[in-house]
């Protein structure tokens, strides 16, 4: 069941409902007053295929206020507005949706969209919190352009996020073959500091890291996630599930000691995150100022960082999977597959999941391509999709290494 609420994001939830209808799925659309002001009654029926109301007091003979709720598998509430959250958080019970949440017993998925300011007023944190509590799972919301030209965290994510989180929900309880599994992913890209106000950065969102340690906990198991600096919005998808420890790191440094630390217990670590092959050696603990006798130009002096990953493949023990991502812009006279094998020798990774990147390729996505190779470079998985479809490949081929072993 697609519960609708009244935001300008309502368009979007159309194209939802046309994937889960294409991915089979029997789907009925409750909207509720305010969201027909933005989408009418007969796209939702057309979209859906089936007859819409948004009134406790229609089809009153089948008892559509419960029967919606009782016969759901799972309920989205996209876009979510402030208002509709709140209602949530209380309880009420004033129209069909309201009736529809009180009444299902089903994972309910909510993809919040409003202005910034209303996302990060203390009640609305607040409402999420305690949604968060009763087991409600928040997509989102994205970091980008808002209605009236503003920007900023509050844009509902994106069609596709919501249907992977949304499926996995559902998914996720039949399939728990990472049971007593112990993992740590870390994600998100690190900041190496010029200076109380500067840093060197990378483009990484962390979303692929994020899928990765949501993906793993849904399959049942135990994940420490190690989060450099990750996208606004994008580490609440993991954090909320219940087998997820979020350890924050800044540095590359820090990225490192976090990481080799929740590493000694565990079966698997997989190094999503981008770490800076470098860091300044002098950082100024004053803001720098702008020197005016240099010519234009000035000098940073950078120093190398340690190699995590080679760190971690050094103290592997018996029994323990290493995984590393590669992130490769092809080179003159060398396939990406050749990039990536040479990678594989050198880290001595048991997987490595290379993917191309380049200027508009593989950052801040939702969307992702990687080959998979084992210990020797035989490509074992190659896949494409979502980031959450490339996270399920990678643990499918994390659990076929571990059990060859
Ligand atoms: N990595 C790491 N520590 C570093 C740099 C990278 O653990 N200091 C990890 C990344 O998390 C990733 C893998 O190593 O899993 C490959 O990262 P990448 O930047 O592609 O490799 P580099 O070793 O930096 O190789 P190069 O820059 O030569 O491509």
């Amino acid at each position: 069941m697609v519960g609708v609420t009244g935001g300008i994001a309502a368009y979007k939830v159309v194209h939802l409902v046309r994937l889960l209808v294409k991915d089979g799925h029997d789907v009925h659309v409750v909207p509720t007053e305010d969201a027909l002001r933005f989408v009418g009654l007969p796209t939702w029926e057309a979209i859906s295929r089936h007859p819409v109301t948004t009134s406790v007091h229609d089809d009153v003979a089948r008892v559509r206020h419960v029967s919606l709720g009782q016969s759901a598998d799972l309920v989205i509430v996209a876009p979510a507005t402030a208002n509709t959250l709140a209602k949530m958080t209380a309880g009420l019970a004033d129209d069909l949706l309201g009736t529809t949440l009180l009444a299902t017993t089903a994972p309910v998925v909510v993809a919040p969209a409003m202005h910034t300011e209303m996302w990060r007023h203390l009640a609305t944190q607040h409402n999420i919190a305690t949604l968060q509590e009763r087991g409600v799972v928040v997509v989102g919301p994205d970091d980008g352009e808002l209605t009236g030209g503003d920007s900023g965290p509050g844009r509902m994510s994106e069609p596709e996020a919501i249907l992977d989180v949304a499926l996995a929900e559902v998914g996720g309880e039949l399939r728990r073959d990472l049971d007593g599994l112990t993992v740590v992913v870390s994600a998100g890209g690190t900041r190496e500091p010029i200076d109380p106000v500067r840093f060197i950065g990378n483009r990484s969102s962390g979303r692929q890291g994020v899928a990765v340690a949501l993906a793993a906990a849904q399959r049942g198991a135990d994940v420490v996630l190690v989060a450099a600096h990750v996208e606004e919005g994008v580490l609440a998808e993991a954090s909320s599930h219940a087998s997820v420890r979020v350890v924050r790191a800044g540095t590359a440094a820090e990225l490192g000691t976090a990481v080799s630390a929740a590493a000694e217990t565990a079966d698997v670590v997989v190094m999503a995150a981008a770490v800076a092959d470098y860091r300044v050696d002098e950082v100024s603990p004053l803001k720098r100022a702008k020197e005016t006798a240099t010519g234009g130009r000035i000098t940073l002096e950078l120093i190398e960082n340690d190699d995590i990953l080679a760190g971690l493949v050094s103290a592997r023990r018996p029994g323990q999977t290493i995984v590393g991502f590669a992130a490769e812009t092809p080179g003159e006279g060398e396939t990406l597959l050749e990039r990536g094998r040479r990678k594989a020798a050198r880290k001595g990774t048991d997987l490595l999941a290379v993917n191309e990147v380049g200027w508009a390729k593989g950052f801040e996505s939702t969307e992702n391509a990687v080959v998979l190779l084992d210990g020797s470079g035989t490509v074992v998985g190659e896949t494409q999709g979502s980031k959450r479809v490339v996270a399920d490949a990678l643990w499918d081929a994390v659990l076929a290494i571990r059990s060859a072993e």
